[in-house]
């Protein structure tokens, strides 16, 4: 085995990234963001908002500048608006779409043509949102509607939905808004807001002002070098790493799997805490996850598969099932993957239970076009067996282009 180690920073995390970009199109005046992720993902926004009348400037591969319109200087785009194969972008523009003047069609990769929107589309709807898609998913047509709502339920555990509803509620002139969830989700939501339990209440904004933010680095993608840690490295150390609460949870069931794992320099930046994590070798064990954890760690499903798989002993996961409807079935992604290089895993509808530790053999994987599965099987291929290929690595760069730079700075090489 190669010496796999050292200290490193990643790119920014992706949902605060798009979130960075939406927030500043609308805002009055130029923000600048650096560290920002430069993804698959992240263009299709960028792309989007260009599309809709907003001067981005690329200063260089993660600085961004973005002259703000504010929230009613967007423009009637000239073509259908394309979100690729982001989810966020997608789900996120519509409730902001539903808000404007005039009419949009948006639509996407046929990997994100296949993922609900019904999701969005049914609240919105129900409010008085006037958004038409033949299936309730991609393409959907927006068209103008004065609608308002005082306050919304989301059923679904979905930041995407919330953060949707909530861009809705910014247009809200005269009135607080409270948006409610079932299960508390990742809160990145860009302007002030009152939590009362899995409830959030906005007061009515005029004017959003720009943003000057150094976006930290993105959880979601350190946990497949985390995961490389705990498997083989001496010391790794994943430097500025956005360690909000509601993006922890893989860190936490690290630690209930017994790694060694430890956060250090820890500070509050812009209302985000950022702070330093140390892993090395551990002797996983395995662990239960039920449904009041998924959403702490919903993207990072794929790689705790293969460390359950590397785990000595029973993991079971329930309440999982937003996996299906991810970038690929995830749960199903996953237990092909396993069975395909020999392992046994046992599928339930909403989650899996393996146990282990177990032997993977050489394979092909299907990676299903998603960036996780992805990487999950690049990190299997460098920490468990070289003769582990993933049969398309091109979709990593949806969420994580650096991700084989990273690899080798850190001194793991991958290669086919
Ligand atoms: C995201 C929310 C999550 C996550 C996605 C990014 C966001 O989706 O899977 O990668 O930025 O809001 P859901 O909220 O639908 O679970």
């Amino acid at each position: 085995m190669q010496n796999i180690g050292g200290e490193l920073e990643l790119v920014g995390d992706k949902s605060l990234s798009h979130r960075c970009i939406m927030f500043s199109a609308i805002a009055e005046g130029k923000s600048k963001m650096t560290n920002l992720l430069n993804s698959g993902d992240t263009k299709a926004t960028i792309g989007i908002f260009k599309e809709l009348g907003v001067e981005i400037i690329e200063k260089d591969l993660n600085t961004f500048e973005v002259e703000g319109v504010g929230l009613n200087g967007l423009n009637k785009p000239t073509t259908e608006l394309n979100a690729l194969s982001s989810g966020t972008t997608a789900r996120l523009l519509i409730g902001l779409l539903s808000k404007q003047n005039f009419e949009t069609q948006l639509n996407g990769t046929d990997q994100l043509k296949r993922r609900p929107m019904k999701r969005i589309i049914e609240p919105l709807n129900a409010m008085g949102a006037k958004i038409i898609s033949e299936n309730d998913k991609l393409p959907v047509k927006i068209f103008p509607s004065d609608y308002e709502f005082e306050a919304i339920t989301t059923t679904k555990p979905s930041a995407q939905v919330k953060s949707a509803l909530l861009l809705a509620a910014l247009y809200h002139k005269n009135f607080p808004t409270t948006i409610s969830e079932v299960i508390a989700t990742r809160d990145h939501s860009g302007v002030k807001s009152f939590r009362l339990g899995n409830s959030i209440t906005i007061q009515p904004v005029n004017i959003l002002n720009p943003i000057n933010y150094n976006v930290p680095g993105d959880p979601s993608s350190a946990a497949f070098l985390l995961a490389i840690g705990v498997l083989v490295s001496d010391k790794l150390i994943l430097k500025n790493i956005l360690l909000n609460e509601r993006r922890i949870g893989f860190i936490k069931t690290l630690k209930k799997m017994n790694a060694n794992i430890s956060i250090k320099n820890l500070q509050i930046i812009q209302n985000e805490p950022v702070g330093d994590i140390v892993v090395s070798k551990s002797e996983l064990v395995g662990v239960n996850i039920d449904s009041s954890e998924v959403a702490d760690m919903v993207d990072e499903f794929p790689i705790f598969t293969l460390l359950a798989s590397q785990a000595t002993g029973k993991t079971k996961v329930t309440g999982a099932d937003e996996l299906r409807v991810k970038e690929s079935d995830r749960i199903s992604a996953m237990a092909e993957f396993v069975t395909q290089l020999g392992g046994a895993i046992k599928v339930y509808e909403d989650g899996f239970e393996i146990i282990g530790a177990q032997k993977l053999n050489e394979g092909t994987v299907n990676t299903y076009g998603d960036h996780r599965i992805a990487m999950t099987a690049v990190v299997a291929n460098i920490c468990i067996n070289k003769g582990i290929i993933p049969n398309n690595i091109d979709c990593i760069s949806d969420s994580y282009p650096s991700f084989f730079d990273n690899l080798r700075l850190i001194g793991a090489n991958y290669e086919l």
